[in-house]
């Protein structure tokens, strides 16, 4: 075999050697990057799901709703319980999330009109906003959208502060 024939395999050997090198670093370090690099805000992402029937909502009267909500984290997918109260205000409906923007206590529904929080006495109007208490903002809201009757929500979103 000649010198130049036995050069040409060694240099095709290494260059497959090397590519096969650069194709198994790029195939493990692709990942790390994406999770190290992107926001945590792409890597939660989180899907529309149906939160339930709203064709009985009455204006200005909460409603309850409880669903299932499947959460993205990265490669990690999780199904949470959620809950939201869903106010029908005149054309909008609006979901709000199921905790008080103080410390986060679970709020109830009172009859005469308005969100109280047993922890610290926080009162929210029908719409959210902070009536009373030490709650330093409206309550949350999830993002919604109406279809045929049904409401579907997304994302809980926080509020601003109230100035
Ligand atoms: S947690 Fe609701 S008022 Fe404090």
């Amino acid at each position: 075999m000649s010198e130049s024939s036995q050069t040409g395999r060694r240099r095709f050997y290494l260059s497959f050697i090397y590519g096969l090198w650069a194709l198994l670093s790029a195939a493990l370090t692709a990942p790390a990057l994406v999770y190290l690099l992107l926001p945590p805000k792409l890597r939660n992402r989180e899907d529309w799901v149906e939160a339930g029937d709203i064709d009985k909502l009455a204006d200005h009267v909460p409603l309850e709703l409880t669903f299932r909500q499947t959460r993205r984290d990265g490669w990690k997918l999780s199904s949470e319980q959620r809950t939201a109260w869903v106010v029908k205000l005149g054309s909008q409906v609006v979901a709000f999330g199921p905790q008080c923007t103080h410390l986060g206590c679970a709020y109830h529904w009172e009859p005469k009109g308005e969100f109280l929080c047993p922890c610290h006495s926080s009162v929210f109007g029908p719409d959210g906003r902070v009536i009373s208490g030490p709650a330093p903002r409206p309550l949350d809201r999830y993002e919604s959208r109406t279809e045929n009757g049904k409401l579907w929500v997304r994302a809980l979103k926080e509020s601003e502060p109230t100035s």
